[in-house]
């Protein structure tokens, strides 16, 4: 049995009360039906700025009228302690991923971005410190490695940050150390590599690459791709960073905790590649992709060239064993995509 089989057979047999913040997010609603499916009790805290309702239907539809009375959803703002307080309470675990992504958007907006994604943090870790909860778990970001040239990604070794966004990613881990050390806080900080799945928006100025070169395949569009397509990323499907979570938040190896962690395959996929991949998988329903090619435009400011994660330390120390490779996880969200895209 592997670790994170022991995890859910531990959650199958006792209830805990967990808060995702962001849960009507990508992210926050994959986790949300995965904890529901194993009985868990979930309060769910979201203030609509990128995610949606429909997301949160679409889990009640998943999971059924039964789970879904084990959640509970409270509209409000992590820029609001006392929208964090009322979240917090009587929970035991903290899956903190309400943030402002997207580096271009931090670019244009970095009072916003800093306003949520460090203040709203604040908010999150005094709340929680204050609720007394088991653990706080909290959605870092592989921006953090900024202009390090090391390749892959080893956590000891960051550079300096590239955007606002990553700053404000940096900040948090700065502060749920201080929260450690100053409040005996337990915290653990995943840092996510370009992570991917079903409900990850295709739409809008900041989407990520996968879900928008999809919708725009699905839909016959003009494909960007941001320089000569030779940029590599780690690209994560959403039930390796479920299994993470859930691992950091049981793990009860006191090395493990208060720790970053990189979340990936170890795996680079140029965009070049990656094209390639979805069009082929695309190209069986839609046979107009037969000769599709892409338009190369300029390439993007604040991004990396290069981004490879070491994953040994979440490996050793969680147990984390991927379970899904590129390939494994592009086929289950397209069958999501074709499903849900408006064409
Ligand atoms: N998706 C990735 O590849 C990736 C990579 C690195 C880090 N992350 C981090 O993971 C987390 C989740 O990302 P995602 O891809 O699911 O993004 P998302 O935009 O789909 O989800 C974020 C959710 O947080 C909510 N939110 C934002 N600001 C809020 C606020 N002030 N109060 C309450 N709710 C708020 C949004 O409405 C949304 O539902 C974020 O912290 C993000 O920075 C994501």
């Amino acid at each position: 049995m592997t670790k994170y089989q022991g995890a859910q057979q531990h959650l199958e047999e006792h209830q805990y009360c967990w808060l995702i913040t962001g849960v009507a997010g990508f992210i926050g609603s994959n986790l949300l039906e995965v904890l529901l499916k194993l009985n868990q009790r979930v309060v769910g805290l979201d203030n609509f700025s990128t995610g949606y309702m429909h997301n949160l239907n679409q889990v009640k539809e998943r999971v059924g009228e039964q789970a879904w009375l084990n959640f509970s959803f409270i509209e409000g703002d992590i820029c609001q302690l006392e929208d964090c307080r009322k979240a917090c309470c009587k929970v035991d675990y903290v899956l903190h991923h309400a943030a402002l992504g997207s580096v271009p958007r931090s670019i244009e907006s970095p009072i916003l971005t800093n306003e949520n994604n460090i203040s709203g943090f604040v908010n999150m870790l005094v709340a929680s410190r204050d609720a007394s909860v088991k653990r706080f778990v909290y959605a870092a970001s592989s921006s953090t490695y900024g202009d390090h040239p090391d390749l892959p990604k080893v956590e000891s070794m960051i550079g300096r940050p590239l955007s606002p966004y990553a700053v404000t990613k940096y900040v948090n881990e700065l502060y749920a150390e201080v929260f450690s050390s100053c409040y005996g806080i337990e915290s653990i900080g995943l840092r996510y590599f370009n992570v991917f799945g079903p409900r990850q928006d295709p739409n809008g100025a900041y989407a990520a690459v996968i879900p928008q070169w999809i919708a725009a395949l699905i839909k016959g569009e003009l494909l960007r791709i941001n320089g000569d397509g030779e940029t590599s990323r780690d690209f994560c499907y959403i039930e390796n960073v479920i299994q993470v979570n859930i691992l950091a938040a049981l793990s009860n190896d006191p090395k493990a905790v208060n720790q970053v962690y990189n979340v990936a395959l170890n795996e680079a996929t140029s965009l070049n590649r990656l094209y390639e991949m979805i069009r082929s998988l695309l190209v069986k329903e839609f046979p107009y992709l037969k000769n599709h090619k892409p338009e190369y435009v300029a390439f993007r400011e604040g991004d990396v060239r290069h981004s490879q994660a070491d994953i040994s330390k979440a490996t050793r120390l969680l147990g984390y064993t991927p379970t899904h490779r590129i390939d494994k996880g592009l086929k289950q969200a397209l069958d999501w995509y074709i499903a849900h895209v408006v064409t």
